[in-house]
């Protein structure tokens, strides 16, 4: 296992990119099932989550190759399987987005539920009555979804949460069934946007993506496709939060700038400067950080994506921020490490009072998930001495080259053997 080394405080500057986005790519590799031919997606980054979504796909029979350093095929023609083992969905819960594109090509999909997480519960309880709506026969057997249909028919789902993987999911599916299907309350996410257009290049008939009601008129086939993904708007604010925690200057080539009102109109009010420049932004962080309030949202919503990150740069802030999670019921793990580098976090159910302190100090600490993670590594940018974080898989599996990109912007990290 590998673990960060970072001695700050440190000052960044230069220019580093954004990668294309993580969960942007998984949905459309499951996409690749629905597929008469080959699928080329292009900008998609190079991580542990995409490598698990090839292993997967390569046990049903597809073949998934790089064609580059960002440049993926995936090839389902030959697909032969149903099955998406535990294994594998274990270390990646967005396995679950194969259910819906193998219930639609095979007319059956044998997956692994993915069972709790980090973060919260997170059940799949919503993905399972869509599929059962449109006509899927479902059965829980042995920690295993077993669906089948011999032709999923168009439905109305209406999603009491508007979830994310779970609109991508009826997306898919529905965009190979008979009939129309209408998701009522669907996620708007930038991500579910990106999928629906690559669909429609497909052959899908899609409307409405991007808003709450999402209309799909199935067709009998889907062809193959080459696609770009979208940059990673999450990346992107964690590099912003780089900048701010450390007041410096950085300039961040093509992220998704429609996508990240939110996360900029935040940036700018506890004191961030940002500029268009040719390509990208630049974005400079101050040195009084103001405090503010955050609550977590559905897009277009602050997204719980960036709460981690926020939070490690208002444990420096000038005053008392109250962030409030209202996603996912558990996702304040990096409270208790930020406040082993010197913060002054308390969390009361889902609201976390944060107590801006003069300075954070290095210690050793533990990433639990992927954002707690990446507010461990913004954290430990600003604090005195070295800080090492233990268990950095969790950063493999959602940040493309993450050091390389911060040393280039002169941080002074590196990895070791844990
Ligand atoms: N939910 C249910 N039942 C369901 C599905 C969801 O109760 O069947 C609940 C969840 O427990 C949660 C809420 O609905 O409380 C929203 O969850 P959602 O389904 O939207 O999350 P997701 O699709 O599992 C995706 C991202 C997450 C991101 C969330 C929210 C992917 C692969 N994952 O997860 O990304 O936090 O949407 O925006 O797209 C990450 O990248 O670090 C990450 C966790």
């Amino acid at each position: 296992m590998d673990k960060f080394v970072i001695e700050g405080p440190t000052k960044l500057s230069g220019t580093t990119f954004t990668s294309g986005s993580k969960n942007a790519s998984l949905p459309m590799m499951a996409a690749a099932i629905l597929a008469d031919g080959a699928v080329v997606l292009n900008n998609v980054p190079r991580l542990r989550d995409i490598d698990t979504m090839c292993k997967l796909l390569n046990g049903l029979g597809c073949i998934c190759e790089w064609r580059g350093e960002n440049r993926l095929k995936v090839d389902c023609s030959s697909i032969s399987s149903d099955f998406a083992p535990y294994d594998l969905v274990r270390k990646m819960r967005a396995s679950i987005l194969v259910l819906g594109p193998l219930t639609a090509r095979l007319g059956s999909a044998h997956v692994s539920l993915p069972g709790g997480c980090a973060i919260g519960v997170r059940p799949v309880n919503l993905h399972i009555a869509a599929i059962k709506a449109m006509g899927g026969d479902v059965q829980i057997e042995n920690g295993y979804i077993k669906a089948k249909a011999k032709k999923l028919r168009g439905a109305t789902i209406y999603f009491d949460i508007p979830t994310v993987t779970g609109t991508e999911n009826v997306l898919m599916a529905a965009a190979l069934s008979e009939g129309k299907t209408v998701i009522k309350n669907a996620a708007k996410e930038p991500e579910v946007v990106d999928l629906a257009r690559m669909l429609k290049k497909m052959g899908a008939r899609i409307e409405g993506e991007g808003e709450s009601t999402i209309e799909i008129e199935g067709v009998d086939r889907l062809c193959g496709v080459e696609f770009t993904v979208m940059s990673d708007r999450i990346e992107a604010g964690t590099f912003m939060c780089a900048a701010m925690i450390t007041g410096s200057e950085i300039t961040i080539k093509n992220p998704p700038l429609d996508a990240m009102d939110a996360i900029i109109d935040k940036f700018l009010e506890i004191g961030g400067e940002l500029e268009r420049v040719d390509d990208g932004i630049l974005v400079r962080g101050c040195e009084r950080i103001k405090p503010t309030m955050i609550k977590t949202a559905v897009y277009p919503g602050f997204p719980t994506d960036m709460q981690a990150q926020f939070m490690a740069v208002l444990s420096l802030a000038d005053g008392t921020s109250i962030i409030e999670e209202t996603i996912f019921e558990n996702r304040f793990m990096h409270v208790a490490e930020l406040n082993r580098l010197g913060a002054n976090i308390v969390v009361s159910g889902n609201r976390a009072v944060v107590e801006g302190v003069d300075g954070l100090v290095g210690a050793s600490v533990m990433a639990t998930d992927l954002r707690a993670s990446a507010s461990l590594v913004v954290a430990a940018l600003a604090a005195k001495g070295k800080t090492e974080i233990l268990r950095i898989y969790h950063l493999d599996r959602g940040y493309e080259s993450l050091e390389e990109k911060l040393k280039r912007l002169g941080a002074k990290i590196w990895r070791e053997k844990q």
